[in-house]
């Protein structure tokens, strides 16, 4: 299903939503975690959501990737409707287009860093074996796991496991990287050194839409929107700002306290 226009968003917008709702049932009655959400994400854009636990966060990013389904509403990616595609359409065009990060990658526990990175995309039959290798080398190197490429996933510290699981996603190029609670895991430095990775990833072109509660997370993006309840409330563009990185988490703490989070 390709349209051309979309109601909400610009002309540049890469990922857009509209409308979007969803409930889970519990004890035999639907309980709505998402009322009516618009969010549109330009092309190269970084943006994190922010909110209190509870408020939808993880909720709205499986909404807007098709991990999950969403109840009304719609999601484009470019100027495909992922909300009218067939499930197995769906998951071609996750697989394809989007990368995951998780707070913790899961990893096969026999097979090394190297493998484990190439596997999805062997399994996708992606390009040549040699290919596979050769992008999954690039990625090390840049992610400085180079070295360790032949340890088991249970032979690594977290920080080096997540920054495999980086490479594992951007194996295919994905247009959009999303990302749930990427540093949730993580000491300081481990988190400093994924986010200057994923920071660099955005500047060679990579969309990122990452869930945090960490503001330093929260700091490094264009723009922070917050979630409260289920719905955006608002949100903070830190594009232009060339200040420290200080500053920016002054900016995105200042904003948290004004809205009671
Ligand atoms: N599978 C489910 N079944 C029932 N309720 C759910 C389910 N998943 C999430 N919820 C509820 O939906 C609401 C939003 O959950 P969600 O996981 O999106 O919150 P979050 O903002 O990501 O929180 P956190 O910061 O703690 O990760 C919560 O009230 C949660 O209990
Ligand atoms: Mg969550």
């Amino acid at each position: 299903m390709i349209t051309t226009v979309s109601p909400t968003g610009s002309d540049t917008a890469l990922l857009s939503a509209h409308a979007v709702t969803k409930s889970f049932t519990v004890d035999g009655r639907a309980v709505e975690v998402l009322h009516g959400v618009d969010l549109s994400i330009a092309n190269g854009e970084f943006v994190t959501v922010m909110g209190p636990s509870g408020s939808g966060k993880s909720t709205l990013l499986y909404g807007l990737s098709g991990m999950d389904a969403v109840d009304a509403g719609t999601v484009r990616l470019d100027q495909v409707e992922l909300t009218a595609l067939t499930s197995d359409l769906l998951a071609d065009h996750r697989r394809e287009h989007m990368g995951f990060v998780f707070q913790q990658p899961t990893m096969l526990r026999d097979l090394g860093l190297l493998e484990n990175i190439v596997l999805t995309s062997s399994l996708d039959r992606v390009g040549t074996p040699a290919d596979r290798v050769s992008r999954a080398e690039e990625l090390m190197r840049r992610a400085g796991i180079w070295d360790l490429r032949a340890r088991m996933p249970a032979q690594v510290s977290g920080g080096q496991l997540q920054r495999a699981g980086i490479c594992r996603a951007l194996m295919r190029r994905p247009r959009i990287v999303f990302g749930d609670e990427p540093t949730g895991s993580l000491n300081r430095e481990s988190a400093e050194q994924i986010l200057d990775l994923l920071t660099e990833l955005n500047r060679d072109g990579t969309t990122m839409l990452v869930v945090t509660h960490d503001v330093r997370v929260a700091a490094r993006a264009d723009r922070v929107v917050f979630m409260i309840d289920g719905r955006i409330v608002d949100e903070l563009g830190l594009t232009g700002d060339a200040g420290p990185d200080l500053a920016r988490v002054d900016a995105v703490i200042g904003r948290m306290r004004e809205l009671g989070i």
